[in-house]
This record gives structure tokens, C-alpha cells and sequence, in this order.
């Protein structure tokens, strides 16, 4: 049977922006109590299918009668604004943006380089990395230290210039460049830092093309050339792809993280007398602050069924990560940061053919971030009470401004 489980509009404006900083918006728990699935207003203008439930959002990413293509008409824009969507219009479509045979095209050639084996080479050299910036937050003589500027924006900037094969003469360079590009100074600033990194992407890529090395880059011209393929732009593009989908949202949730273990003692001091555990928690923190929420959104290109109902081609349907996240049918007292809950099946990540591509990635990067933070800096404790922090409540990624903490 089909039925219409909005039969009003549910008063939803977005963005939400979080009230409480562990917590999704309160507006989500009572729409997803009401239906798992609910038609809602769009800041942006517009009207658009909110999914809730944990069960309807992986029904809904998993099926390829939903579009990511976001130039289409009827998009449900809400996590962009009018100059990026403008930007995004003139490029070519990223992997993130495309659909069916063409997605798998431009997919399957780097999955070979986010598996657990590939990057159980990058190990030692993340391990590094995190040794660097920690040994350098104890040699400061001044407390408190901001963490994000600290540890949570250069180890992913410098982890992508190990898998770009950024030479190390330009890791300084580079990663002033990154943290500007997310960082709080002007439009202008930011713009700025972009258009830069975009010319020394495009330098690097050239640069590769003459003498291709073992690494992501070198792999990829070397089969493209085997091709006949050879596709400069479409590297640059997957470079900028990788540096912007990988930077930020590891960033935000290294620092997130951080958080969320230092405002539960014994859920910390599970993982630091045993890390073992620190794979468990890190699903677990990804699932309690699902820092992407919402930017797992979609376009119906048929007439779709999910749970009863039905999705009319031209819709446009936003994917909840945090509410489904949140869901109690799929994870038990959800406002609980377990970190033994073994949480794996979470949203944070997505689901379906667009689920993370650098997901082992950032597991491996926050794990080694946790661990060695904590054994090494034990008495670590954030300098301000905990709701004082500049939380980003309404940014399309979840995360923290600056995060002051001492020992
Ligand atoms: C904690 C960190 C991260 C989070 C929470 C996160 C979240 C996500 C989410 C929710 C999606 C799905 C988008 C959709 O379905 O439309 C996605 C896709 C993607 N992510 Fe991540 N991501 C993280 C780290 C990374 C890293 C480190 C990289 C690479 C260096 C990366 C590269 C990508 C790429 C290339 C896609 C597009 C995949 C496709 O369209 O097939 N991400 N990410």
C-alpha cells in the first residue's frame, strides 16, 4: 500500500543549527518520532523528503533511482549557497556528483588506493605525523594550546600530502594553504587560498606527468597512459576531490573527538587501559556527532516506494546521517556515548555507492590521533568548561572553532 506519510508539511526550516553541542537538533527527534520519513520546507525555497529512520536512509542511498548529480533541477540545496552552486555549475561533475556507469568510472580506479592493505603502508608515516605535532604541543611554553591549529588541521593536510606525494620541500606552503581554505578569515582569504592550491595542484599534476612516481598520482597516469586515457584536468580534479572531501571532516572530528572523550572520563579511560578498543570508539564517536549530516541528499529520477512512501521523480530527498544516526531502532539509548557499542553500521560515512572512499583512511588517521594523544599527554583536559566552546552549529560540517586545552 502507498500512503503519504507527511499528510502536512512538517515545519522543518534548514539548516538546523545544533542546540545542544552533543545532541542532534530537537526538531529531528520529534519528526522522526512523528514518521522516518517527512516532507519538509527548504531554506533554500523549496520542499524536499526528510529521512529519519536508519533503515530508510540506507534503503534510499543503497537504490540508484536516486540521483547525486547536484546540477539537476530540484536538487535539495540547503548545505550550499548560491556562489558555490554557481562554482559547481561550471566545473566538470566530481565523482561525489555523478551517477551509475560513469560513477563506477571514475570510482573504481582509486578504491585500489583507500584498502586496508594499501594503507597499512601509510602507517608509520601517520604514526610520525601525530608524533611531530604532539612532541611540538609539549615543547610550547605557553598553555592554553588551541588543538584545532595545534593537531586536528595539519595531521589530515599533511596525511593527504603523503598521499598526493606532495613533495616534502612543499608540505609548509601546502598546509598553510589548507587550513586557511577552512579557516575563519574572510571570503576573500579563502578564495584566495583555493584559487592558489588549485595552480600548485595543477603544477604537482604536471610535475607527475614527467616523472611519475610510486604513489596515488604516479599509479593513475601510469594506467591512464597503458589507456590511451591520459586526462589532466580529471586529475586535478580528483586531487582537489580527495584534499576537500579528506581535510576538513577528519579535522572536525579529530577535534570533536577529543571533545567528546574528554567530557566522558570513563569512556576514555576504557580505550587508554585498553586500546584495543579505540576502533570501537572511534564508530562510535563518527556515529554520536555524525559531523556530515545532510550532505548525503538526493534526487528521485523515478517514482520510488521506501517504507510505504512514495517518492515522486523530480523530489528531492535529504538523508539524515544524524537523525538516523540517532535512530533507537538501530542503536540502543542513542544520547549514550558507549564506546563499546560496536556502532559500525552507522550513516557517518553514507551508505551505498557513494559510502566514504577515504573511510579506512580517516578511521586510521583519528585512531592513531587518540591513542597517542592521550598516552602522552594523560593529564590532557580542556582549558574551558565544555559548553563554552565556539561549537560550528549551523556550518554544513560539524566541528569546533578552537578547542583551548592544557594538562
Ligand atoms: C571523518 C572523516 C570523514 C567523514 C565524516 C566523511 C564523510 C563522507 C560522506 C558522508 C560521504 C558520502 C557523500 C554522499 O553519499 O553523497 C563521503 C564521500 C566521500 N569521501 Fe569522505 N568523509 C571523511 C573523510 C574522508 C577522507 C579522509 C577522504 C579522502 C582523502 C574522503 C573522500 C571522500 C570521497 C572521494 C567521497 C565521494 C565518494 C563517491 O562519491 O563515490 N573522505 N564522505
Amino acid at each position: 500500500m502507498t500512503k503519504n506519510v507527511a499528510g502536512e508539511l512538517a515545519g522543518l526550516e534548514l539548516p538546523v543549527e545544533r542546540g545542544c553541542p552533543f545532541a542532534p537538533p530537537t526538531a529531528y527527534e520529534r519528526l522522526r518520532e512523528q514518521a522516518p520519513i517527512n516532507k519538509v520546507r527548504l531554506t533554500s525555497g523549496g520542499e524536499a523528503w526528510w529521512v529519519s529512520g536508519h533503515e530508510e536512509g540506507r534503503a534510499v542511498l543503497a537504490d540508484g533511482r536516486f540521483s547525486s548529480d547536484k546540477r539537476k533541477d530540484g536538487f535539495p540545496l540547503f548545505t550550499l549557497d548560491a556562489a558555490t552552486l554557481q562554482q559547481l555549475r561550471s566545473q566538470p561533475p566530481l565523482m561525489l556528483g555523478m551517477d551509475g556507469a560513469e560513477h563506477s568510472a571514475a570510482r573504481r580506479p582509486v578504491i585500489g588506493e583507500f584498502t586496508v592493505r594499501r594503507l597499512a603502508a601509510l602507517r608509520p608515516r601517520i604514526q610520525d605525523i601525530v608524533d611531530h605535532f604532539i612532541d611540538d604541543m609539549l615543547a610550547a611554553d605557553q598553555r592554553p594550546v588551541d588543538l584545532v591549529q595545534a593537531l586536528s588541521l595539519p595531521v589530515p593536510s599533511l596525511v593527504i600530502c603523503e598521499l598526493l606525494g606532495v613533495p616534502y620541500a612543499d608540505h609548509d606552503f601546502f598546509q598553510s594553504l589548507t587550513t586557511m581554505m577552512v579557516s575563519r578569515t574572510s571570503l576573500e582569504g579563502r578564495r584566495r587560498a583555493f584559487a592558489e592550491l588549485r595552480a600548485y595542484i595543477d603544477d604537482l599534476v604536471t610535475r607527475k606527468e614527467s616523472e611519475p612516481g610510486d604513489d596515488l598520482f604516479g599509479r593513475q597516469i601510469a594506467r591512464q597512459r597503458q589507456e590511451g586515457t591520459l586526462d589532466h584536468a580529471g586529475l586535478v580534479s580528483l586531487a582537489f576531490l580527495l584534499l576537500t572531501a579528506g581535510h576538513e571532516t577528519t579535522a572536525n572530528m579529530i577535534s570533536l573527538g577529543v571533545v567528546g572523550l574528554l567530557s566522558h572520563p570513563e569512556q576514555l579511560a576504557l580505550i587508554t587501559a585498553d586500546p584495543g578498543k579505540t576502533p570501537m570508539a572511534v564508530e562510535e564517536l563518527l556515529r554520536y556527532f555524525t559531523i556530515a549530516d545532510g550532505v548525503t541528499s538526493r534526487l528521485a529520477t523515478e517514482d520510488v516506494e521506501i517504507s510505504g512512501v512514495s517518492i515522486q521523480a523530480g523530489e528531492g530527498v535529504i538523508v539524515s546521517g544524524l537523525s538516523a544516526n540517532w535512530d533507537p531502532a538501530a542503536f540502543k539509548d542513542p544520547a549514550e556515548l558507549d564506546v563499546e557499542r560496536g556502532a559500525r553500521h552507522h550513516l557517518a560515512f553514507g551508505f551505498g555507492p557513494h559510502q566514504c572512499l577515504g573511510q579506512n583512511l580517516a578511521r586510521m588517521e583519528l585512531q592513531i590521533v587518540f591513542d597517542t594523544l592521550f598516552r602522552c599527554i594523560p593529564a590532557l583536559r580542556l582549558a574551558v568548561p565544555g559548553g563554552d566552546l565556539p561549537f560550528k552549529r549551523d556550518a554544513v560540517i560539524y566541528g569546533v572553532h578552537e578547542l583551548p586545552v592544557t594538562w
